[in-house]
């Protein structure tokens, strides 16, 4: 059966990458039966039609089995109101497909030890999954706003607020996507929160304790966030599985991922219940070398490997995919940002030539 894939390729080097991962997908050598249709997103779609998330790229995305998704935004659009700006889109795009489990891998390649500001003996063998809520939290609670209240102990002056709320199906559901991955990996699973001071922290702590009791073989802990941020850089090989919410998922992530060093080399997915997916490089959409052919295909390669994976079921495909990229780095190849003597430095457009002809 035919699968269908949305690929939006969105701002700054994103079409570049993106063209990449396209390529391998396509490759005749893994045979893979897919309908790839691309659409505006981000800034680009503003430009093209006055939105970052046009309807029909919306609709586009919900008919789709999985979308491969570039990168958005541009210091361009700093100045446009909140709702018009391309960060809308991702944050639009999760909410409508119920996108609630984020999986952001922090894997240290064995090639690439030099590339991290910690000591090599730190972090070799760095194996970290990150699981992040992504549709509740902070970032989406109501209410929210900036507002002047007539008394308290602000009257008069002008207020911004925003609400950290997590309903109890929604802790559930990502526990349990959490604990399923932990089961499949190390069997330890750290729960990050801030107990000590939020109400909704608490909650979500005594809800993790709960569901651990369906899952006897998964070791949970917990951590609060201040701690877990120090340990990530302490200790990180600590860790095997970490689970939290949106905001304390979306800063730890960028730090786990740094922790290799290479964030050019990291894919993430964001799963719905229906398994539909949306599949992205965790790194931005770096508008400063846009346009240059020295971007990392990389993480956007390995996203459509883990497209293939855990939305259409072909992982036999996914580890081919991966072990071109492993192979391809074995030969030395690489790009700008992970290049270092002794290697060789290729194109964006190189290195996809290369993944294509190890996939062969
Ligand atoms: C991420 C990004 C987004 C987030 C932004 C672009 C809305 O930082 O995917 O981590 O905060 O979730
Ligand atoms: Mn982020």
């Amino acid at each position: 059966m035919t699968s269908r894939i949305a690929v939006l390729p969105g701002d700054g080097i994103g079409p570049e990458i993106v063209e990449q991962a396209v390529r391998v997908l396509r490759a005749p050598a893994l045979n893979l039966d897919l309908e790839l249709t691309e659409a505006p997103v981000g800034g680009a779609a503003y430009v093209a039609k006055g939105h970052p998330l046009p309807e029909d790229t919306l609709a586009l995305a919900k008919q789709s089995d999985a979308i491969l998704f570039g990168a958005v935004g541009d210091w361009k659009f700093d100045k446009l109101e909140r709702a018009l700006r391309p960060e809308q889109a991702v944050l639009g795009l999760r909410k409508a497909l119920g996108l609630f489990a984020n999986l952001r891998p922090a894997i240290l390649y064995p090639e690439l030890a030099n590339a991290s500001s910690l000591k090599p003996e730190v972090v070799a063998g760095l194996d970290i999954l990150i699981v992040r809520e992504l549709t509740g939290d902070i970032y989406f609670g109501q209410p929210r706003g900036v507002r002047t209240l007539e008394d308290g102990p602000y009257a008069g002056e002008r207020q911004g607020y925003d609400t950290m709320h997590y309903a109890e199906s929604e802790i559930r559901r990502i526990a349990h996507v959490a604990f399923q991955a932990a089961a499949k990996r190390q069997g330890r699973l750290c729960s990050v929160d801030k107990a000590n001071v939020l109400e909704t922290s608490q909650f979500w702590r005594d809800i993790m304790i709960d569901v651990a009791r369906e899952y006897p073989k998964v070791e949970l802990s917990h951590m609060y966030v201040d701690n877990a941020a120090m340990q990530l850089v302490r200790e990180p090989k600590a860790f095997d599985v970490v689970v939290t919410g949106n905001l304390f998922g979306d800063i730890l992530s960028d730090e786990a991922a740094m922790l290799t060093g290479s964030i050019g080399m990291l894919p993430s997915a964001s799963l719905n219940a229906s398994r539909q997916g949306l599949y992205e490089p965790s790194h931005g959409s770096a508008p400063d070398i846009a346009g240059q052919n020295i971007a990392n295909p990389l993480a956007t390669i390995l996203s459509a490997a883990m497209m293939l994976r855990y939305s259409l079921d072909a992982a036999p495909a996914a580890d081919r995919i991966e072990a071109a990229v492993q192979a391809v780095l074995a030969r030395g190849l690489r790009t700008a940002d992970i290049f270092e003597a002794g290697t060789t430095r290729v194109s964006t457009s190189e290195m996809g030539d290369a993944v294509l002809k190890a996939l062969n």
